[in-house]
């Protein structure tokens, strides 16, 4: 069986990202609404299927995030999505968190929620066929936030979330994300991510967390995107690249970046020049949902005609951002 270290390596390595198809069943409906289909246990399943059997997909995608739902049900074929996946080289995650709800008298702010009864639902999900899994906090700017009690609490629970993968055998995709929603420059954005990973990291160290069996999910360091000043692509990546240096330590062997609501060509776009900053200790690559999915979904639209011309939409972006690494 390959170790913690091992799994998060292979991970990162050989090019390769990680797709993230774990919207929870409230945001998947709204998503698919959105393109006229039908909010159905069957619609999301056959969404997840059309991603999962792309063809080549696993030349640019090392693992795949599901959520709960996801890991339950199976393929046309009567495969379950873990058999389905490990039969193509691709290893299946499980989102493991229950959300972000608003924090004890800081009701603007959120803490993301799930730790109850964690041990045993790794230890399920374990034998269902995951070989890792995602936590995802979230951090507004603006208006004195984030304050620091919403980072802590937030470095908090991704610290214990991320012990208790490990105590059972997954290895953790760390997720602080710092949205884009807002006016902020990017000099706040980098102020702010700077913090949240201090955090992180120091909480980490705290509950004992193996740091080279771990994958960090950071934000890029962006202007918000209502501010006026939108930074150049290698500003970003630079901002960005000089942001991790300051805070995420050579032990954890790979970073992979949300999308956060960047178009998917900027997305990419930013990854690409980031592999020009110099030499780095850590992998540089791609944990993207809507940025890799979004123009399939939008190809798609409940059609089984459309079927194949959506999954080369998702292979277009997969093949982009491989590319760009
Ligand atoms: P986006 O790339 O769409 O931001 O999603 C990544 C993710 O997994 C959020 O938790």
């Amino acid at each position: 069986m390959a170790t913690l270290a091992e799994v998060a390596h292979a991970l990162v390595s050989d090019r390769r990202g990680i797709l993230a198809a774990d919207e929870s069943i409230g945001t998947m409906s709204a998503r698919l609404e959105g393109v006229g289909v039908e909010p159905t246990d069957e619609n999301r399943r056959a969404y997840r299927e059309l991603i999962v059997t792309t063809p080549d997909l696993v030349d640019s995608v090392s693992g795949i995030i599901l959520a709960d739902d996801t890991l339950r049900q199976r393929l046309s074929n009567g495969r379950t999505f873990p058999e389905a996946l490990a039969d193509i080289g691709i290893l299946a995650g499980i989102k493991v968190d229950t959300g972000a709800k608003p924090l004890a008298g800081a009701s603007e702010e959120k803490v993301t929620e799930g730790l109850d009864g964690l041990r045993e639902r790794v230890a399920e999900y374990v034998r269902l066929g995951a070989t890792f899994a995602k936590w995802r906090a979230v951090l507004t700017i603006g208006g004195g936030r984030p304050s620091e009690r919403s980072v802590r609490a937030n470095a908090h629970a991704l610290a214990r979330y991320a012990g208790l993968c490990q105590e059972g055998g997954l290895v953790p995709i760390v997720e602080p994300e710092v949205l884009m929603d807002g006016a902020h420059s990017i000099a706040q954005c980098q102020q702010v991510t700077r913090a949240v990973l201090r955090s992180l990291f120091d909480e980490l160290a705290l509950m004992k967390v193996d740091l080279d069996g771990i994958i960090l999910k950071p934000n890029m360091v962006v202007a918000g995107k209502d501010c006026p000043e939108q930074p150049a692509v290698d500003e970003v990546a630079q901002t960005t690249v000089d942001t991790l240096r300051e805070t995420v330590p050579p032990s954890v062997p790979g970073i992979a970046f949300l999308s956060g609501g960047q178009s998917p060509e900027l997305a990419t776009r930013h990854l690409g020049a980031m592999q020009n900053c110099g030499e780095l200790p850590w992998e540089l690559t791609y944990s993207f949902g809507r940025a890799l999915v979004g123009p399939a979904l939008e190809t798609w639209w409940g059609d089984e005609g459309n079927w194949r011309a959506a999954q080369r939409a998702l292979s277009v972006r997969a093949v982009a951002n491989a590319a760009a690494r």
